[in-house]
């Protein structure tokens, strides 16, 4: 052995050591941030990110092919051409050449005047905290150029635009707004899932080839904060389905995202970042878990119907109380609309998302980062609702949801239990300090005032704001 082997045997063994202490070094990392393994037993346990739960309002968006029929709903492909539903079949009979197929559809969906900053500053001027686009809905159609959908994506054919992109940029660089993604993991007709079906889904072609580099190509390139999937018909083996959030909870937005719990046969209500069970899942009781209620303003469609009529539409009343019974009970309310082929919101939608921005002016420290309060709802005067906000002060406030103005002149409440006299009442967006007295055994009567019009800006569900009056041990939800 000469001098110089043995230095350069020296040398190795110490970039060896050095080496292994990197990887170790590493791998100890990971356990201090949180690595999540793909199994559910791993993912369920990561706790939600908080600004999802101190949002309380998103806003979802159904959009894509079936936006150009804008007849019966987004799911007209198949009443049409899956289970032959009468009403589709004749309209498109009486309307369309015999021969016309769904793909003809796509080059109409043209998106003119679709102007991404005006659809983000309508989102923000909601008050929704975050928005859920559609890149790809059963049908297939992807909002986004993906290499993985040729002929049927928004570059190739309809739109000729990066839909997901541009509404993506527009949020993020006008509004404070989380941006988020709906993704199908199932599509009706795609001829690769229907033979993997036939196969019992113990083939993965469709899974190999379409559904796991889609959602590679939009975890990656568009960093949704929201993965909104959909899938209940295969199972979470045959999608992988675990993979998916451990990919994106590892991903840039990793300290962020959130997933929903649609992730394939029997993970609804069961598994995943939150749960949103079942399409306008509302239980009236509070829930341990996180979960969210999504629904429509139309309440018979997701996608755009041309021949809506005004009665399909909820009023302002209707949705601000699915508000408040969704977030009293721990919720978040996910209220859909369905923009045109042409790009367009409907001046119906615009105005309710207007409406609802307006009162969350007004009445917002009632919602944002509320939490449940120890009562649900009260126990005196049925159809009201209670939350919770909690102060940097740590003092605790409690907001009555009140859905019918008091006629009497007095709103008597069983729950709340004055502390002191000091206690206090003020209507949000009218009347400071209203005066009050306890009732007996437990309660608090509230001497309402007179609302005048031109003073007062509290309307269509009126909010009470109850200082002193417990303290009210807040319901803190898990993940
Ligand atoms: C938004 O920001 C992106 C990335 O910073 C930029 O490329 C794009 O031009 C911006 N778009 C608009 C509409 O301001
Ligand atoms: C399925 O998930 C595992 C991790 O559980 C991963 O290693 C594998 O690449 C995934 N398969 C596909 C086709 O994505
Ligand atoms: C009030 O809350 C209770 C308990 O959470 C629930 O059982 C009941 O249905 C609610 N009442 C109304 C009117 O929603």
């Amino acid at each position: 052995l000469t001098c110089k082997m043995l230095r350069a045997i020296v040398l190795c063994l110490f970039l060896v050591i050095l080496w292994a202490n990197d990887i170790m070094g590493k791998s100890k990392q990971h356990e201090e941030t949180g690595t999540y393994l793909p199994t559910w037993d791993s993912l369920d346990k990561r706790p939600l990110p908080s600004w999802y739960d101190e949002a309380k309002l998103g806003i979802f968006i159904h959009w894509g092919v079936f936006s150009v029929p804008s007849f019966d709903s987004e799911w007209f492909w198949w009443y049409w051409r899956g289970t032959k539903q009468a009403n589709c079949v004749k309209f498109m009979e009486d309307n369309y050449p015999p021969d016309f197929q769904y793909a003809d559809f796509a080059p109409k969906f043209t998106t003119e005047f679709f102007n991404p900053n005006d659809w983000a500053d309508l989102f923000q001027a909601s008050g929704a905290k975050y928005v859920v686009l559609t890149s790809k809905h059963h049908e297939g159609f992807t909002n986004w150029p993906s290499v993985n959908s040729w002929n049927w994506n928004s570059m190739d054919v309809g739109p000729h635009r990066n839909l997901v992109q541009e509404l993506a940029d527009s949020i993020r660089n006008r509004t404070s707004v989380h941006f988020g993604l709906y993704h199908s993991l199932y599509e009706w007709f795609n001829p690769m899932y229907l033979s993997d079906k036939e196969n019992g889904f113990k083939t993965q072609d469709f899974v190999k080839t379409k559904t796991m580099p889609e959602l590679y190509d939009i975890i990656t390139n568009y960093k949704p904060e929201v993965i909104w999937d959909g899938d209940w018909e295969a199972t979470p083996e045959y999608w992988n389905s675990t993979y998916i959030p451990s990919l994106a909870v590892q991903s840039k937005v990793s300290d962020t995202v959130v997933t929903n719990d649609r992730w394939g046969q029997g993970t609804m209500c069961k598994h995943g970042g939150y749960f949103t069970c079942s399409d306008r899942y509302n239980p009236g009781t509070l829930q341990a878990r996180k979960w969210e209620n999504a629904m429509t303003i139309d309440k018979k469609s997701w996608g755009f119907r041309r021949n809506a009529q005004l009665a399909d539409y909820l009023t302002i009343e209707e949705l601000l109380q699915t508000l408040a019974t969704t977030i009293s009970c721990g919720g978040n309310l996910l209220v859909n609309v369905g923009p045109s082929k042409d790009g367009t919101i409907h001046p119906i939608f615009e105005e309710r998302l207007r409406q609802m921005g307006q009162w969350m002016n007004v009445n917002g420290a009632a919602v944002y980062k509320s939490q449940p309060w120890k009562h649900q709802n009260d126990s005196r005067t049925p159809g009201v609702w209670y939350d919770l906000v909690l102060y940097t002060t740590n003092q605790g406030k409690v907001y009555a949801f009140v859905f019918t103005w008091p006629s009497s002149g007095i709103l008597a409440l069983g729950s709340p239990l004055a502390t002191s006299d000091a206690a206090s009442v003020d209507l949000l967006g009218g009347e400071s300090d209203i005066t009050w007295e306890p009732l007996s055994p437990t309660g608090v009567g509230i001497y309402v005032p007179v609302i005048k019009p031109s003073t007062t800006s509290a309307k269509w569900l009126w909010v009470f704001q109850l200082t002193g009056f417990v303290n009210a041990k807040a319901t803190q939800l898990k993940g």
